[in-house]
């Protein structure tokens, strides 16, 4: 069984996207795959709520704990590593988690790291993108799921989605639609990763 472990900062949603997806078209049995657990650097994400209430194991780990981005990435590794079912590691998902990885994180976990960001990558790596996107004078914005690098938001393109920006929109209006193509395309490139087999 291929464990996957859901790691989020926020509200969650893309998480619940995930857990949603999982359930409804059952990855257990199809793909042999159970999320196992979504661990949280913030105590206050409103997500973990809705995970527990899910049956899904949660967990927190808080960055502000930890004197630095070693230490604490060693904890999330333990906790991640702790939610494995049998010997296979977790494939881990980061689903609006606010922090940057240590290279040794990324080493680690290589080719089971995957990351969804609000933008077309290569275009607009980082933070705010839907105002910048804007201030670019784009025609278009989307999201894009790709595995984790050493480099932010670098990694091999596995889902992108596309929507308009229009006439009148701010980084909120422009978030929320570009948030709900990500709820499709992040359980979708999960699904592709499970039925094409983790290298
Ligand atoms: C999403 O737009 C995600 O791509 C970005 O932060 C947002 C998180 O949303 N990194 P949620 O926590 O999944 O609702």
């Amino acid at each position: 069984m291929q464990s996957i472990v859901i790691l989020i900062s926020g509200g969650g949603s893309n998480m619940a996207a995930l857990v949603r997806a999982a359930q409804q078209e059952d990855w257990a049995s199809r793909y042999r795959a159970h999320i196992t657990a979504v661990i949280s650097n913030r105590a206050d994400a409103a997500g973990l709520q809705w995970a527990q209430a899910q049956g899904i194991a949660t967990k927190v780990i808080s960055h502000t704990d930890f004197s630095d981005r070693t230490q604490f990435d060693n904890a999330l590794a333990q906790a991640i590593a702790a939610h494995a079912l049998q010997t296979t590691p977790p494939l881990v998902l980061l689903a609006g988690f606010m922090r940057i990885l240590t290279p040794d994180f990324v080493q680690a976990h290589a080719g089971r790291l995957i990351n969804i960001h609000p933008s077309l990558l290569p275009a607009f790596t980082g933070l705010h993108t839907h105002q910048r996107a804007i201030a670019a004078g784009c025609r278009f914005a989307g999201a894009t799921v790709h595995r984790v690098t050493q480099v932010l938001d670098e990694g091999a393109i596995l889902e992108q989605s596309v929507v308009p920006v229009l006439p009148g929109d701010d980084a909120k209006t422009l978030a929320a639609r570009v948030l709900a193509t990500e709820h499709l395309i992040y359980p979708r490139a999960v699904r592709r990763l499970l039925s094409a087999g983790l290298s």
